[in-house]
């Protein structure tokens, strides 16, 4: 077994360094198509050069599974003797979703997934299968808007059976159900109204869920079976997520002689300033309720544009070490622990380099800190803590040619799976009000979901002592307004005084606001807490997209710690 498809991967950076992303796909494919074909041979490079380091699944043999991702490309060559030499388990990254096994109503296509699944279990992997049900990567017949109730459930039901005992035997668990709970649900105690807004939920109500489990269990009785899903350090989602399993759980404790859900999938797509303490608070949660829990989806971005600097590497390292300490602490609990992406040249966020091994294969930081994450954490002491980010706000009440002349604020980091609408703020001051200008552009303007986070808007977060408390204080809020103008407010009492205009033009749309300070009269280079957030939305009108200026713990709406610092000054 020869090592093409690695060969391409290393050669593409020490050949092409200064090449664009776009080219660099278009070389690896272009190297992959050739492997398939064989022609490859003459381009190699030494065989076997994957590195001899200690084996990640031999560090965890006695505690959980750890596994990664496969596509085509993974399973050929170095990068497949390097998925051999670390992981115990295997999940499709795409290969086994309802995309891929059933584009044509009641044509199942298994063939491409079922060569993936022997060559993985030839070669001593277990598998994992994800994922039977989810609002995404689903055929556009299977659960379109609209769907008759009727339809929908022998969609769901016929794709959950025909899938889940064709691989009986095979895979050792599913997601059976992925991302149905929506993101930060105000009340999480209700699981039903906490439900993700989808086609599923619309046609069948909220028992979709137990009606999904119940078909996967009959198909394939020996796969555990979990729900999955992300965010799920957000203790809003977890008691969500929670409420839902317990209910389940206790209304049907015996199905096939054990309860319907055998465990929850927290994903992990986490940031090097994700909170181990809250993972560690959610994680026990779930443990409570007597289920398994694994890690299906870790990785941690760092770096922005495929570029990490030396101290980025160990930041992200010891995010990695201290998620590892909180794993090895619940290992009883833990079935698996699964890396989603081989190196970061092929990951699905590349350009936030998140995995354990570079685009040339070689091992980060961050892999000796899942190796090792005591002795990693002992010898990289923490790091100063990460500055909140500084902006200036100018004196003076709105008017166009000011707004012209100051300087914008960027609202650029994403805290979602998909980049979609961006933009920048100004923000202009004086001794009673606040005024914020939000400039928006990629955005698909759509307010049609009844939840206004998940609208085309615009949230402005103040705290106007500064003082970072992890709740809300007098003096601190939460001001949405959509593209239509329509405002809501987190804390309601914030409303008086409060004004706001919108204007559209296309993918673009303007927001102006004016907040009333209600604690604080400023002065000259006072400092408040502040943020800013666009939200948005799919065609579908469900929110696929956020992107911050400094707070990307996705925790804004009820924590003020991590918000940027604005600066009120007169020039
Ligand atoms: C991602 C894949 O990595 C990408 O290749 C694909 O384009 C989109 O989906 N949550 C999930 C995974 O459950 O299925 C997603 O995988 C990442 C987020």
């Amino acid at each position: 077994m020869l090592h093409h498809s690695s060969l391409s991967v290393q050669s593409r950076k020490a050949v092409l360094p200064a090449l664009a992303g776009v080219l660099l796909i278009a070389v690896l494919v272009t190297a992959c198509k050739k492997n398939e074909t064989g022609e490859a041979g003459e381009m190699n490079m030494t065989p076997g050069a994957i590195e001899k380091i200690s084996p990640l699944k031999s560090a965890y043999a006695k505690q959980f599974l750890v596994g990664n991702i496969v596509s085509g490309a993974n399973l050929e060559g170095q990068r497949f003797e390097l998925i051999k030499r670390h992981y115990s388990i295997a999940t499709a990254e795409n290969a086994m979703k309802p995309s891929s096994l059933q584009r044509e109503k009641g044509v199942f296509t298994f063939e491409a997934a079922d060569a993936m699944v022997d060559t993985v279990l030839e070669a001593g992997l277990k598998m994992h299968g994800h994922t039977l049900a989810w609002h995404q990567q689903s055929p556009d017949w299977m659960n379109y808007e609209g769907i008759p109730r009727e339809e929908a459930l022998e969609n769901l039901v016929t794709h959950t059976k025909t899938v889940a005992e064709h691989y009986k035997g095979r895979v050792i668990s599913w997601d059976v159900l992925n991302e149905a709970i929506n993101d930060n649900p105000p009340n999480p105690t209700d699981w039903k109204s906490s439900l993700r807004e989808t086609p599923w939920l619309r046609a069948l109500g909220p028992d979709y869920v137990e009606l999904v489990f119940k078909a996967a269990r009959e198909a394939d009785p020996a796969a555990r079976l979990y729900y999955n899903d992300y965010n799920l350090d957000n203790q809003n989602k977890a008691q969500a997520v929670y409420a839902m399993v317990k209910e389940l759980n206790e209304k049907n404790p015996d199905v096939g002689g054990r309860p319907l859900i055998d465990g929850v999938g927290m994903q992990g797509h986490y940031r090097v300033n994700t909170s181990p303490d809250f993972v560690e608070q959610s994680l026990k949660r779930f443990v409570s309720l007597g289920v398994e829990v694994s890690i299906t989806e870790l990785d941690v971005q760092a770096g922005a544009d495929s570029t990490l600097t030396e101290r980025q590497a160990i930041e992200q390292g010891i995010a990695y070490a201290q998620l590892f300490r909180v794993f090895k602490k619940y290992a009883s609990h833990i079935g698996r622990v699964t890396i989603w992406g081989l190196d970061d040249g092929t990951s699905w966020r590349s350009a936030t380099n998140p995995t354990l091994f570079d685009e040339a294969l070689k091992a980060k930081p961050a892999f000796y800190a899942a190796l090792d994450p005591d002795k990693f954490a002992k010898e990289n002491k923490a790091l100063p803590v990460k500055e909140a980010k500084q902006a200036e706000a100018w004196y003076g009440t709105p008017a166009a040619a000011l707004w012209n002349t100051i300087p914008a604020i960027p609202i650029d980091q994403y805290l979602m799976a998909w980049q979609g609408a961006s933009g920048t703020a100004k923000v202009l001051w004086d001794e009673q009000n606040l005024y914020v200008l939000v400039e928006v552009r990629g955005a698909e303007l759509n307010k049609t979901s009844r939840n206004a986070h998940e609208q085309d808007s615009v949230e402005v977060f103040v705290d106007e002592n500064n003082s970072k408390t992890t709740w809300f204080e007098n003096g601190d809020g939460q001001y949405r307004v959509n593209f239509d103008n329509e405002a809501t407010f987190n804390q309601t009492t914030i409303a008086e005084g409060f004004t706001s205009a919108a204007t559209v033009s296309e993918k673009s749309y303007t927001v102006e606001m004016k907040i009333p300070f209600k604690t604080i009269t400023p002065k000259n280079n006072t400092r408040i807490g502040f943020d800013v957030q666009i939200n948005g939305a799919s065609a579908q009108g469900i929110r696929q997209s956020v992107a911050v200026w400094n707070d990307t713990s996705g925790n804004s709406f009820q924590d003020t710690s991590g918000y940027g610092v604005l600066k009120l000054v007169k020039k």
